[in-house]
């Protein structure tokens, strides 16, 4: 028994026998004598969706999760029913129905592998208290299993032996192992025997996930009301798992504008503009590179949303273009609590359409948040929506505001035991109207939801830039998010190089912490120690409350400005590559960050590891999560890596010490691989570039590197107006050779490449591009070669005479 009612323990109830089936096109029915039917749909060829019923018909079929973008379509789809059991093959997958209690088993089609089965399977429990069922599925924990995903659990990345709640929770200054916190993604991914498989279980009352911890042999999930209704994604690797996950919940609508990768600074708060000011020439003056600058909730008019403090911002517009002209995007806070003042034109159009929410008999849900007694918009009516987005209007088309960050969305509620709204306030979840209960965890993705398309309409041409704190299942679609408001510690910094790997696992890639922590104050070594794990996090930004003294770069000593400007200097480099990776991410949902065990899951050794990851396609980081350290004990994932810093080359597939000193974090770059960087740049946009370096690191073998490219902003790429390069780099004995395979519409603004080659064994004798001999005084060897080419060349040889 895994949890009951308290008020009426009707105990467990289990579908009995399948006395028939059906088929419509490409889902099944299947119907029990005690009204329980399930559904399957052959999604794809590996993936099913599984969906339960215990009173002869279903809900409407509704999800906030699925994008309908998601591709479905599937090769091959038999049905055989047998003496006990049902049998459907797909060309991916086996699954059987046993007749007899319906439990499910999958198995890989082509070796006949089990990867999953039901244990105790489909069952549920009567709700006295608010009617319908507390939905229930137990499996089978197989030897050696191993969990992943869930979000933003803050914990070992590997999920086995623990329990866990997903409720979207407002947890100020959270610590390692509190459950839940911010975020609801009900997803996880099993591994073993070498085989991965994922389940999303897509209902948004309050749900539970239990991997192997009241019973050693068994994993279970369950519902305070809903269907039991979850997706069955198979493998066998987990990076196709975590991108078939992603397919179906949706990729980010459109890259973000590259601005948005750069370095953001944040506090609680900058003001008077004087202040704001201050911070954003120190940024120059130092040259420290730095893109976005934000304002927390003080810019406004007791905390009106959609308002401005005028004492201390007297002209808004003025003051966001002259940020503009400096190299900043100015980005906002707006929070979902609309105080409770006649005067005020956006509570009074909320309250004369009706928009806010009510309780369950007609009163509005009134509950205190910053700026006093609010009523809340409800993000799950459709009209409330556009509502919200059209009050965008001014605040970006007219002042110029570029990003709008959400937050207090999970809705938080001050001075209220529970931190939220009460269960019975209702709301229309876009026309299928209930309770909060299940609309709780969606709540924060609807308003992000909204206030994305107020961007999106008015930034257009350009692309949106929006945050979130709260979070369901399909938000990556619409916005980024952070972490919420951690701790400056060092559990915290191991906590939040966790969290990052976790949500890229989760489907959800643009993330961040608080970097430098959000409550209390790091010391600058453990502040340094996190910009350098923060170089590496697709959202960068550092923020903190405030009242704990000052986190800017500058704020500590000056060997912290100087090993905290060299990192983020690294990060702007690395721009080309991270863009890449994100358009890779948003092409075919490959997760950006790659925890060791997503990197190389055959390999046991990753499956318990947290530390390192692989940023890209081809760099292992691995932060330093310790104080007064010269290094630290790492495991090198197999292959041969070059130390970035040295040039050196490792063989893998053990664990090694690396040096690496305050001034440095272990950094490795993949053999083989060509990193594309860019000049340091000030802002995204402050130079014109007219070559990017290619850091080409020699592989006796081949490996393919990419290199995205378009305008950085705007939507043209859309339509063809992009450049994809892919290298394919082969080395030889005395040979290297890249190959470069070009595609898209894009004329890009960089016409050469200086190619700058690391741990080549041979010297440079000959170089031939394109069939043509090329002048070995092209050719610059200060202790590395390098050559600049023009960038649309399709073959290049170095040959040359083999280094004793
Ligand atoms: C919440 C947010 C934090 C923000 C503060 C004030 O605590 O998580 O980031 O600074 O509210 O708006």
């Amino acid at each position: 028994m895994i949890t009951n009612t308290e008020l009426e323990n009707k105990g467990n109830l289990f579908p009995t026998k399948i006395l028939n089936f059906k088929k419509d096109v490409d889902t099944l029915y299947f119907y029990t004598d005690n009204d329980v039917i399930l559904q399957l749909k052959v999604v794809r060829d590996s993936v099913l969706r599984f969906r339960y019923t215990t009173v002869g018909n279903f809900d409407n079929d509704f999800s906030y999760a699925i994008t309908k973008y998601a591709s479905t379509g599937y090769n091959k789809l038999e049905i055989k029913g047998e003496e006990d059991k049902y049998i459907i093959t797909t060309s991916k997958l086996r699954c059987e129905i046993l007749k007899q209690g319906m439990r499910v088993s999958m198995y890989d089609v082509k070796d006949n592998t089990l990867i999953n089965e039901d244990e105790i399977g489909f069952h549920w429990e009567e709700s006295y208290e608010y009617g319908g069922n507390i939905v229930k599925m137990s499996k089978v924990s197989q030897d050696g299993e191993s969990y992943y995903g869930l979000g933003d659990k803050p914990n070992h990345l590997n999920l086995k032996g623990k329990r866990y709640t997903n409720w979207v929770t407002d947890s100020y200054a959270y610590g390692k192992d509190t459950d839940p916190i911010y975020k609801d993604i009900p997803f996880y991914t099993g591994l073993h025997n070498n085989k991965a498989y994922g389940i999303f279980f897509d209902n948004t009352f309050q749900s539970f996930f239990d991997f192997a911890h009241e019973r050693r042999n068994v994993t279970s999930f369950w519902a305070q009301g809903g269907e039991m209704n979850y997706y069955f994604f198979y493998g066998p690797k987990m990076t196709d798992v975590v991108e078939s996950y992603t397919d179906l919940t949706g990729k980010p609508h459109q890259l973000p504008p590259m601005w948005a990768l750069g370095f953001h600074q944040c506090k609680w708060s900058y003001y008077p503009e004087a202040k704001v000011k201050e911070i954003t020439s120190t940024f120059r003056k130092l040259k420290i590179p730095c893109d976005a600058i934000y304002l927390d909730i003080d810019y406004m008019d007791g905390f009106r949303c959609f308002t401005w403090d005028k004492e201390h911002f007297p002209d808004p517009k003025r003051m966001v273009k002259e940020l503009e002209d400096d190299g900043f995007k100015t980005v906002v806070i707006i929070d979902p609590g609309i105080k409770i003042d006649k005067d005020y034109w956006v509570f009074k159009e909320g309250l004369e359409n009706d928009y806010f929410c009510k309780r369950a008999d007609g009163a509005h849900m009134k509950g205190k948040v910053w700026p006093g007694e609010c009523y809340f918009p409800d993000f799950t009516k459709p009209e409330v929506r556009d509502w919200w987005s059209g009050l965008f209007k001014e605040l970006i088309e007219d002042i110029g505001v570029k990003g709008v960050w959400n937050d207090m969305n999970e809705p938080a509620v001050m001075e209220v035991p529970n931190k939220t709204f009460p269960d019975d306030v209702r709301h229309d979840y876009d026309g299928n109207p209930c309770s909060h209960r299940k609309a709780h965890n969606v709540y924060g993705m609807q308003m992000a939801r909204a206030t994305y398309h107020g961007l999106k309409k008015f930034r257009y041409p350009k692309r949106p830039f929006v945050i979130t704190r709260a979070a369901y299942s399909g938000t990556q679609r619409y916005t980024s998010t952070w972490t919420g408001d951690n701790i400056a510690s060092w559990e915290h910094l191991w906590i939040a190089n966790i969290q990052a790997q976790r949500m890229a696992m989760s489907g959800f890639g643009f993330a961040g912490s608080d970097i430098g922590g959000f409550a209390e104050q790091p010391q600058g070594e453990l502040f340094t120690r996190w910009i350098q794990l923060g170089i590496f996090h697709p959202f960068f930004r550092v923020h903190s409350s405030g009242d704990h003294g000052d986190q800017e770069p500058w704020a500590f000593d000056e060997d912290v400005t100087d090993i905290v400007r060299k990192f983020i200097e690294i990060r702007y480099q690395l721009l080309p590559y991270l863009y890449t990776a994100f358009w890779n991410y948003v092409d075919h949902g490959t997760p950006m960050l790659k925890s060791l065990v997503l990197y190389d899951q055959e390999d046991v050794h990753t499956h318990y590891r947290t530390d390192e990851f692989v940023f890209g396609e081809h760099i292992l980081a691995c932060p330093v999560l310790e104080p007064n350290a010269k290094g630290r004990r790492m495991y090198v994932p197999k292959g041969q890596w070059f130390n970035y810093w040295t040039d050196e080359v490792v063989k893998g597939g053990k664990e090694m010490w690396v040096d690496a000193d305050i001034d440095s974090m272990p950094i490795f770059v993949k053999e083989g691989a060509i990193i594309p960087k860019y000049p340091i740049q000030q802002y995204v946009g402050e130079k014109e570039i007219n070559e990017i370096t290619l850091d080409v690191y020699y592989k006796k073998g081949k490996e393919d590197s990419e290199l995205y490219s378009d305008a950085n902003d705007g939507y043209d790429y859309t339509k063809g107006r992009y450049s994809l390069r892919n290298f394919r780099l082969t080395g030889r004995k005395n040979e290297l050779i890249i190959n470069q395979f070009k595609e898209g519409k894009y004329v890009t603004e960089y016409q050469d490449f200086r190619l700058i080659i690391h741990g080549l064994p041979f010297t440079i004798e000959e170089i031939e591009i394109d069939n043509q001999t090329i002048s070995l005084e092209r050719l610059s060897n200060d202790g590395i070669y390098s050559l600049v080419v023009d960038k649309n060349f399709s073959e290049l040889h170095l040959k040359g005479n083999e280094l004793n």
